[in-house]
C-alpha cells in the first residue's frame, strides 16, 4: 500500500501545523462546544482529511461521556464534542491512517485555539450515536473545544531523548530528517508511551517503525514527520511479516 500526503498538506499549511505542534498538549478541562465558525472549519477538516478505511466524525456528547483517570490523568470536563475516529475492517493499514488524519485534525483544530485530547480508554463507547457501516468501528475519539485556558507552549514535555528511538547515524541525518525525529518526539502517544522507533532504511528510506499494536501512534509519529519532509516523497506501509510499519521513499 502506497499514498502520497501531499494533496493533504499543502506546504503553507505544513507550517502552520508545524507551529500548531509547539502549542498541542492534551487538554482535560473544556469551556464547551467550538463557537459557529470553528465548528463549520472542523467539519472542512473532517471531510479534508480522510484516507482509505479511516475517516473523522463530529459528534455532540455530554459531561456523564468521559470517564475516570487512567495512571493519575485528569477527568475530561467541559468537553461537548468529540470526533469520532472510525476505521473499516477491511483496510490492513486503517490504524495508521486514522493516526495520520486524527492527528492532523488536532494540529488543525490547535491552529484555531481549540483544545483536544486523544482518547482511547476514559469514555463510555455506547453513548456515542453515530451511524456505522457493517465492517466500521469507533477506534477512539478525539475531544474538542474550547479550552478551559488559553494555550500556551508547554516549558517541558516529558519525551523520550532521540538516542532512545532514532537509530544507527541519527546525528548525521540530513536537516529535515533531524526536524522530523524532533516533531516526533512532541508528538501524543496513548500512555505517553511514545513507542515508536525512527530510522535510515534501505535505499534511504525513512522508517517509522514500532509494534504492530501500536499502529495508531504510529500513524500519529508519521503525520508529524510528514511535517517536516520537503523532498517528494511516497509513504508504504508494510504488509509482509518483517516489514516495518511504514517509511517514506524518495520519489
Ligand atoms: C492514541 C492515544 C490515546 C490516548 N488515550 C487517552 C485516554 O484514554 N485518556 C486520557 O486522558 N489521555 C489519553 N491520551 C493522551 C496521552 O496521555 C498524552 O498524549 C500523553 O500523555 C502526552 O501528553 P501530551 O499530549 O500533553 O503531550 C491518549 C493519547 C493518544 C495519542
Amino acid at each position: 500500500m502506497i499514498i502520497s500526503l501531499s494533496t493533504l498538506f499543502a506546504p503553507s499549511s505544513k507550517e502552520r501545523l508545524t507551529e500548531a505542534v509547539k502549542l498541542r498538549t492534551s487538554c482535560r478541562s473544556y469551556r464547551g462546544a467550538p463557537a459557529i465558525a470553528d465548528f463549520s472549519a472542523l467539519s472542512y477538516y473532517t471531510s479534508r482529511y480522510a484516507l482509505p478505511g479511516a475517516r473523522l466524525a463530529l459528534l455532540p456528547v455530554d459531561d456523564s461521556f468521559f470517564t475516570g483517570t487512567l495512571l493519575g490523568m485528569k477527568r475530561i470536563t467541559g468537553c461537548r464534542m468529540v470526533a469520532a475516529v472510525i476505521i473499516s475492517g477491511d483496510e490492513p493499514r486503517a490504524r495508521i491512517h486514522a493516526g495520520i488524519l486524527g492527528e492532523a485534525f488536532v494540529l488543525e483544530a490547535t491552529s484555531l485555539g481549540l483544545g483536544t485530547c486523544w482518547n482511547t480508554g476514559t469514555y463510555r463507547r455506547k453513548n456515542l450515536q453515530t451511524a456505522l457501516s457493517a465492517n466500521e468501528m469507533v477506534l477512539c475519539v478525539i475531544a474538542v473545544g474550547i479550552p478551559a485556558a488559553p494555550l500556551t507552549a508547554p516549558r517541558t514535555r516529558h519525551r523520550k531523548p532521540p538516542e532512545h528511538f532514532c537509530r544507527g547515524q541519527w546525528r548525521e541525518w540530513p536537516e529535515q530528517l533531524l526536524t522530523a525525529a524532533v516533531l516526533v518526539q512532541q508528538a501524543p502517544s496513548a500512555m505517553n508511551m511514545q513507542p515508536w522507533t525512527l530510522y535510515v532504511g534501505a535505499e534511504g528510506a525513512f522508517v517509522v517503525d514500532a509494534n504492530e499494536r501500536a499502529q495508531l501512534d504510529v500513524g500519529i509519529a508519521l503525520c508529524h514527520a510528514e511535517l517536516a519532509l520537503t523532498i517528494p516523497h511516497t509513504w508504504h506501509f508494510g504488509t509482509e511479516r518483517g516489514d516495518p510499519l511504514a517509511w517514506a521513499k524518495v520519489k
